[in-house]
């Protein structure tokens, strides 16, 4: 039985009026709420003004709409209701509410800048019983069908059939004041028609690192989903973390995330794969239409021009992973968003020393999921997106997808070149900037030094510290690297290389570098402290995280105060990440 929780109210609906005959242009979203978590007391004159005054930053939850009906009004939708694992066909989504958490339910973290500056609403929201309700899933809008999404993949390698949100349920989508779409996913809110063997929870520790995670992604200028709440429960989730047969009990935790879209290749894929051509040319266009405005719907190239973009953007995304040191950890077709966005979090990781044999997952023992593996993995998911295509391109444009892909490499590689010469304050192109980058790396890995502060102190550095190899303590990463037999020939080219940075100075230079190479980023070692102190209910150092993460390119007190700017201490080297999550 679907728990509807309904408080519809004339109030609502008057007050609703009210404000779109007035002022608030941007309001035409709230033509009918039936939101369900409306306070008890509303003054419906005090609450026109601000709505007004706050741009529609909500004090509450009134007036405040998620919607699936576009979803669900586009895409078939499966025809059976009840909530049990099975082979789903013909459908895009599968209708299916949330199961609460049993007991006591408490909010570990919020993003103050999620809430307020995509969700429009003001961060006192989250204080209140109503957002509790919302983020647990223990409500649920009576307009919103909550849906879980069928949707398949490659795995390691393989063809694994049907996936789907095991245990996320997209909650709404949320048209913002500047028009933006946002879809609202709850992620281990229970069982779906996909679960498969799983039993639709998310434990605290792989919670905590999603909710870390990709806001740090986001504060780092990478393309990612977002994570607006973090809430844990003392319902008993079992996991064998380790895959070695000892099973222990943790606790069920649900991430609220939002992204634009979470559509996956697989997405396409399951669809190419069962004929369901139709659908398949629905869900592209769909797609196609809200998140690719510059393709034109009725161009009979769409797909392939499509394709071409989503091509473009995952070099770039790629190579960004790349420049701050990123292994996303399961680069399965089914993680792969069709936005190019990094989505997912699992057990990804920030490599500490730089390493292309890093891999954050430990059982991945082919290491298919490297970091210096995940430029071939984008081009291994492209072709499977590709050949989901293949039965909508007539011949020609398959001969034209097929040289877009070939094309992949250099796109990476070009996106790659970029970001690590500005990595290291280049200006303007020399032919030999891609031997500098791949020498210095190279200095790198022979000494495992740390990959973000090598390069963050090559930025703060002094240049005739850096001329005369004279290192200081503090500097303890290059320090490392200057270890390297070569690497007063490293700088000896650098430094020439510099000099052809017409109009460039030391502190310009400097300004520039300390802008894009961050000082801090959520290292395995970080995350594991804050997680075993979230377990005994003290959620301080995940919010710290978040703080400090919010301004990774800013030295803090804190931070330097936490270490987080150190060499990882020793026990570093011991984390594995669970796979379990
Ligand atoms: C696409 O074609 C339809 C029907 O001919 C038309 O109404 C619509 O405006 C066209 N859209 C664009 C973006 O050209
Ligand atoms: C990635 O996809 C796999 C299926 O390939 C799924 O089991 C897993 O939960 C996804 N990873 C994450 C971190 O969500
Ligand atoms: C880690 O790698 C192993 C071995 O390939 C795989 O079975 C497991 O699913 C991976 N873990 C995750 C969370 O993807």
């Amino acid at each position: 039985m679907p728990r509807h929780y309904v408080v519809p109210s004339l109030i609502t609906w008057l007050m609703l009026l009210v404000c779109q005959s007035g002022c608030c242009l941007l309001d035409s979203i709230t033509a009918a709420s039936n939101f369900s978590l409306v306070p008890n007391y509303i003054n419906t004159s005090n609450l026109h003004q601000d709505y007004c005054e706050r741009k529609r930053k909500l004090p509450n939850f009134v007036g405040w709409r998620l919607s699936t009906e576009k979803l669900t009004a586009t895409l078939p939708i499966d025809n059976i209701q009840e909530n049990y694992v099975r082979e789903v066909q013909n459908s895009i989504f599968s209708v299916v509410y949330p199961t609460p958490l049993k007991s006591r339910v408490l909010l570990v973290a919020v993003s103050k800048e999620v809430l307020e500056d995509i969700l429009d609403l003001d961060f006192s929201v989250s204080e209140t019983e109503e957002f509790l309700h919302l983020v647990s899933g223990t409500k649920i809008l009576l307009e919103s069908l909550p849906l879980a999404h069928r949707y398949g993949g490659h795995q390691f390698g393989s063809w694994a059939g049907q996936l789907g949100d095991g245990r996320a349920h997209l909650i709404g989508v949320y048209t913002n004041r500047f028009g933006d779409r946002w879809e609202l996913q709850l992620k281990g809110s229970g069982r779906t028609p996909y679960s498969r063997n799983g039993d639709g929870r998310a434990v605290l520790h792989s919670s905590v690192r999603e909710f870390l995670g990709s806001e740090a992604m986001h504060f780092l200028g990478i393309p990612t989903s977002r994570a607006a709440s973090l809430v844990v429960s003392d319902d008993d989730v079992w996991r064998d973390r380790f895959y070695n047969g000892n099973i222990k009990k943790e606790r069920g935790a649900i991430v609220l995330r939002i992204a634009k879209s979470w559509f996956r290749v697989g997405s396409l894929e399951i669809l190419a794969f069962s004929g369901e051509l139709e659908l398949l040319r629905t869900l592209l266009d769909l797609v196609i239409s809200e998140h690719f405005p510059s393709i034109n719907v009725n161009d009979s190239n769409r797909y392939l021009i499509f394709f071409s973009e989503v091509v473009s953007e995952t070099a770039h995304l790629i190579a960004l992973w790349m420049s701050v040191g990123f292994a996303h950890g399961v680069c399965n077709t089914d993680n792969f968003s069709l936005l190019s966005i990094t989505i997912d979090y699992g057990p990804f990781g920030f490599m500490d020393s730089y390493d292309p044999d890093f891999v954050p997952n430990t059982s991945d023992d082919e290491r298919r999921y490297k970091i210096g593996n995940q430029a071939n993995v984008g081009m291994f998911n492209l072709n499977k997106l590709f050949q989901a295509l293949n039965p909508l391109l007539d011949i020609r444009q398959k001969q034209l997808a097929s040289q877009i892909l070939e094309g992949y490499p250099e796109q990476y590689y070009k996106h790659f070149t970029e970001l690590f010469k500005a990595k290291l304050g280049l200006l303007g192109d020399s032919e030999d900037d891609g031997y500098l980058i791949a020498f210095l790396l190279k200095l790198m890995e022979d000494t495992k030094a740390d990959f973000t502060m090598t390069f963050r102190q090559l930025s703060e550095i002094s240049q005739d510290q850096l001329k005369e190899l004279s290192i200081p303590q503090e500097f303890w990463a290059l320090q490392d690297v200057a270890k390297h037999k070569f690497f007063a020939n490293w700088v000896a080219m650098y430094l020439l290389r510099l000099k052809r940075n017409t109009g460039d100075s030391y502190s310009e230079r400097s300004r520039r570098m300390i802008g894009i190479n961050p000082r801090y980023v959520l290292r395995n070692w970080m995350a594991e402290s804050a997680v075993q102190k979230a377990e005994r209910n003290d959620f301080s150092e995940v919010r710290l995280l978040q703080q400090v993460l919010q301004h990774p390119f800013q030295m803090q007190t804190v931070a330097e105060r936490a270490g987080y700017a150190q060499r990882p201490p020793a026990w570093a080297k011991e984390i594995k990440v669970s796979c379990s999550s």
